[in-house]
């Protein structure tokens, strides 16, 4: 086992109306909230409402930013960064999915400096504090209502990457199933692929970590044995709220404990690529890459795959868990090939190259420009 640190301070508040506790715990931050949400399916589930009547309740000042789109662009992270200096917030709600917690980890990052949200994310200026953030999720997918990870792409550079820093990560997040009951059946199945790449990305880090091991492995079939019933009943409190738990705790550090980093990452660099040039769902992206990664992978890493193979389908071949995985992507309807999305062959050269500029890479799977062809290859289905 490698040696860890384990921290994770976020107050996770679980289940029926733990919203109606929000107005309390937020009022000792301030009175000034900047309220960030995305297109307006919180207006439809109940959230917006809830969260409003508390922030009202209890006497605060509401600035909204809305609009923060699914796969969210730095330009809104800038702009919301100036209303809530404008406004002199002193906290940052973010409510909605993990898009709009993204952004508002940012935001609430860069308001106390002023600073340039993309230079903060490409490690070219440093916070020194952030102002508190509290998450309110409606979608069950990213983790990161108890991470410390934001997720921005910027359409310029053409790039969409990841910040890891421990000054996001949430004071408070709430998470009542309810609100997810009205997630879409393809977002609710993007999280759940989702869920279980965050789970495989910390498998294939370096070192042996059993326990971990374990967690992924109970992750992953938790998530698959409450996958269809979800999809079927998508109003059952119960599969929701395993979903929404499975999910989180797929990427809060229980399955890297022990495991030399978070994860290798390199399947989560491919979808981005897809994410930044088709603007594809981040899931969707996912359930593309990772069968197509596991096929290259097979020959590299065949004993480590076939561990995991053991471990979620007890099968002992990495060709029988390839197709296992494929046919449950498949089952909950998400895509397994590039043409399953509408891209078809002729786009090869262009997320080829797309790939090779961005440096698309696994900390510890290494994939060569090669390497990064024949992923695309396989993505479209053909053998390489
Ligand atoms: O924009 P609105 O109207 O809110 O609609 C959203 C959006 O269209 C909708 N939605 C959310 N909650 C809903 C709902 N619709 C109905 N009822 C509800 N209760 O769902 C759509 C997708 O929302 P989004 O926030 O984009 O989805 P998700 O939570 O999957 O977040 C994806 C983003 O997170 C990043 C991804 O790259 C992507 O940009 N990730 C963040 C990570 C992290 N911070 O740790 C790790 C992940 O690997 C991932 O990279
Ligand atoms: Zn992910």
């Amino acid at each position: 086992m490698e040696n860890f640190v384990a921290y994770n301070p976020v107050q996770l508040h679980f289940g029926k109306e733990v919203v109606s506790n929000l107005g309390k715990t937020v009022r000792q931050y301030g009175t000034k909230v900047l309220l960030v949400y995305g297109k307006g399916s919180v207006k439809k589930n109940g959230s917006y409402d809830d969260v409003v009547a508390q922030l009202n309740k209890f006497g605060m000042q509401i600035t909204e930013y809305s609009g923060i789109k699914s796969n969210p662009v730095i330009e809104d992270v800038q702009n919301a960064i100036k209303l809530g200096i404008e406004n002199q917030v002193d906290m940052v709600i973010a409510l909605g999915g993990g898009s709009v917690i993204d952004s508002a980890k940012m935001i609430a990052l860069c308001i106390p400096g002023n600073l340039d949200a993309w230079k903060v994310m490409k490690m070219r200026a440093f916070p020194k504090k952030s102002l508190p953030l509290i998450a309110v999720l409606t979608l069950a997918a990213t983790g990161s209502e108890m991470n410390m990870f934001a997720v921005v792409q910027n359409p310029e550079t053409g790039e969409k990457m990841a910040h890891k820093n421990p000054l996001i990560f949430p004071k408070h997040s709430f998470l009542d199933p309810v609100y997810t009951y009205f997630v879409s059946p393809e977002y609710t199945a993007y999280g759940i692929v989702d869920l279980i790449a965050h789970s495989f990305e910390a498998f294939f880090a370096a070192g042996k970590a059993d326990l971990s091991d374990r967690f992924v492995q109970a992750i992953v079939q938790e998530a698959m044995r409450y996958a269809l019933p979800v999809l079927k009943e998508p109003d059952n409190y119960d599969y929701r709220a395993n979903i929404m738990w499975i999910a989180t705790s797929a990427l809060n550090g229980t399955t890297a404990y022990g495991r030399a980093g978070s994860g290798d990452w390199g399947v989560h660099a491919i979808g981005h690529t897809l994410s930044v040039l088709y603007d594809t769902p981040h899931g969707a992206s996912l359930s593309i890459a990772y069968p197509a990664w596991l096929k290259l992978m097979k020959n590299r890493i065949p004993d480590r795959i076939k561990q995991l193979a053991k471990l979620i389908f007890n099968t002992n071949e990495c060709d029988d868990f390839i197709v296992k995985l494929e046919t449950f992507f498949r089952q909950i309807k998400a895509p397994v090939k590039l043409q399953d999305i509408n891209i078809d062959v002729s786009r090869k050269e262009e997320i080829v190259n797309a790939m090779i500029k961005t440096k698309v890479n696994g900390y510890y799977q290494e994939l060569s420009e090669t390497d990064l062809e024949k992923i695309t290859d396989l993505m479209f289905g053909n053998k390489i």
